[in-house]
């Protein structure tokens, strides 16, 4: 892998565990990490769990994530939590665009472009996620989507602010399904997604860091991980059993 781009591993808890399992959870994960000093390591519990989660995890080098933050900066918005809330419990990353996000609560390429605008405002790094459906896939319309969804959430972004940005490449039909894209499939769209940047951002995409997540474990990883333009891996499933997450991060801090 290029040394010029940081390898990230991050674990997506979606809505699973509980606040009262964070900390077991934060000991046996680093009783298991042998070594993740070349990689960035976050992951990524629901909001009630971010206090714990922070506490758990100082002085560990293990950052945490958000999994959705408001667009607005603060007011009557029942219900969401904003950029300058997550700073202040000590949030460092913040996943924007989750296709769960899209299609299960209808958030639009221009509400994903907002919160990717207010992430990188209040001093954190946004994991923008992209991906296409089966059906995309299938009718061969996986560029042309991807081009379009990573156009409209850079909408604003500057050439100073691309490199903090983590670009998360994951297929809707591999997500939770078990069915892993293969490295060949996976590392096509992570190296069209960088000519992409590379329109957009010049010589700057060779520093940003694009991640593939959809079934990653910690048997499929090394070979996921060995791929030029794949510097990491968005982990749903396999993050929530910290021996097999520790695995995965183990592997990465190897692989480049
Ligand atoms: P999965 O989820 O690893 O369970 O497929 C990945 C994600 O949605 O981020």
């Amino acid at each position: 892998m290029d040394h010029i781009r940081k390898t990230v591993i991050g674990g997506n808890w979606k809505m699973n565990l509980l606040p009262s399992e964070v900390s077991a959870y934060a000991e046996e994960l680093k009783k298991y990490i042998t070594d993740s000093e070349n990689t960035v390591v976050f992951f990524a519990p629901p909001f009630v769990m971010l206090p714990i989660a922070v506490q758990s995890f100082k002085d560990t080098g293990i950052f945490v994530a958000a999994q959705n933050v408001s667009e607005h900066e603060n007011g009557a918005f029942t219900g969401e939590v904003s950029a300058s809330q997550l700073r202040d419990l000590g949030i460092t990353h913040v996943i924007a665009g989750h296709s769960e996000r899209r299609s299960i609560y209808g958030e639009a390429d221009s509400a994903v472009n907002a919160k990717v605008l207010k992430i990188l405002e209040h001093s954190m790094q946004p994991v923008l996620c992209v991906g296409e459906s089966e059906e995309i896939r299938d009718s061969g319309k996986t560029e042309e989507l991807i081009a379009s969804q990573l156009k409209a959430a850079l909408s604003g972004v500057s050439e100073d602010d691309i490199t903090r940005v983590i670009i998360a490449y994951e297929p809707i039909w591999a997500i939770g399904t078990g069915r892993t894209a293969t490295a060949v499939q996976a590392e096509e769209v992570c190296c069209f997604i960088r000519g992409v940047l590379a329109e957009l951002y010049c010589e700057k995409a060779n520093a940003v860091s694009i991640i593939y997540g959809g079934s990653m474990n910690a048997d499929n990883a090394s070979e996921l991980l060995g791929a030029p333009n794949i510097d990491g891996g968005l982990i749903g499933g396999a993050s929530l059993v910290p021996e097999s997450f520790a695995k995965i991060i183990n592997t990465a801090n190897t692989s480049n």
